[in-house]
């Protein structure tokens, strides 16, 4: 079985994916995820793609997808409104599902999965207006499987790594693309519960530590606390006051 069909023989039925668009080479996923919903296609439906040639991470950066190294997918969504929260979900999903395969990952905030502290997968959470009503957001989810998968250190701004080269094995991907939507249909109807704002805070790399968050409206540096009431990074700064980055923009680095 190739790629798409084995995805189509594994994705639980009744949830999400259940509608399924895979690709063996496209540019984005999120640009078709985009399209496809434009078209009115409905929540749940997913694009995957083996190979993407104009991947797109945040902040404008480009994003690798090299054929049969990679998971490259693209959740449509229609909430009532578009949420850091969300970001949120896509790391915290990625990282259920690598620890139920029994590879240990982290979120450094908001939503970049690292393994061994080297960023192995992101999340790109776009959302679509209708004026100012919230028409659909596509929740963009990328992670560097194969030993080749990561992008060399002169591509990135975080040093970067794979699921394969830190667990030391073959890591299945279709495995990995079922279990990210499985934890993503348990936990999005909690999304504004406290238990998935603790999950997500259980899952924080550098907490307690010294850290930098570039928001756009400058940076705020300190050490770590925890996550706010609507998944906002809760700093301690030197002064010894209390500040809060909630912006889907930020940057986090260690200091
Ligand atoms: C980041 O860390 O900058 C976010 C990376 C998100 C990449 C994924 S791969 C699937 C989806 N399609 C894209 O073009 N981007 C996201």
């Amino acid at each position: 079985m190739d790629y798409g069909e084995e995805l189509r023989a594994s994705l639980p039925a009744g949830g999400s994916g259940e509608i399924l668009y895979v690709y063996p080479s496209i540019d984005s996923t999120n640009s078709r995820a985009a399209e496809l919903a434009r078209q009115g296609v409905p929540a749940g439906t997913l694009v995957v793609a083996d190979h993407q040639t104009r991947g797109r991470g945040r902040r404008g950066a480009s994003w690798r997808t090299p054929p049969g190294e990679a998971i490259a997918m693209s959740l449509v969504l229609r909430p009532e409104s578009a949420d850091l929260r969300w970001s949120g979900l896509g790391a915290v999903a990625v990282v259920d599902a690598l620890a139920g395969m029994g590879v240990e990952a982290a979120v450094k905030w908001p939503n970049d999965v690292l393994i061994n502290g080297r960023k192995a997968g992101g999340v790109l959470a776009e959302a679509a207006w209708l004026g100012d009503r919230l028409d659909f957001l596509v929740l963009g989810i990328g992670v560097n499987v194969g030993i080749h998968a990561a992008p060399p250190e002169s591509e990135v701004d975080f040093p970067a790594t794979s699921v394969e080269r830190e667990a030391g094995r073959r890591i299945g991907r279709v495995d990995l693309v079922v279990e990210v939507i499985r934890s993503i249909d348990h936990w999005s109807p909690r999304m504004w519960t406290d238990g998935f704002r603790r999950r997500w805070e259980a899952c924080l790399a550098f907490r307690g530590s010294q850290i930098v968050v570039s928001t756009p409206y400058g940076d705020l540096a300190g050490a770590l606390q925890g996550l706010g009431p609507d998944g906002e990074a809760v700093i301690l700064k030197d002064d010894g006051t209390i500040a809060h980055a909630a912006a889907d923009a930020s940057r986090l680095r260690p200091r």
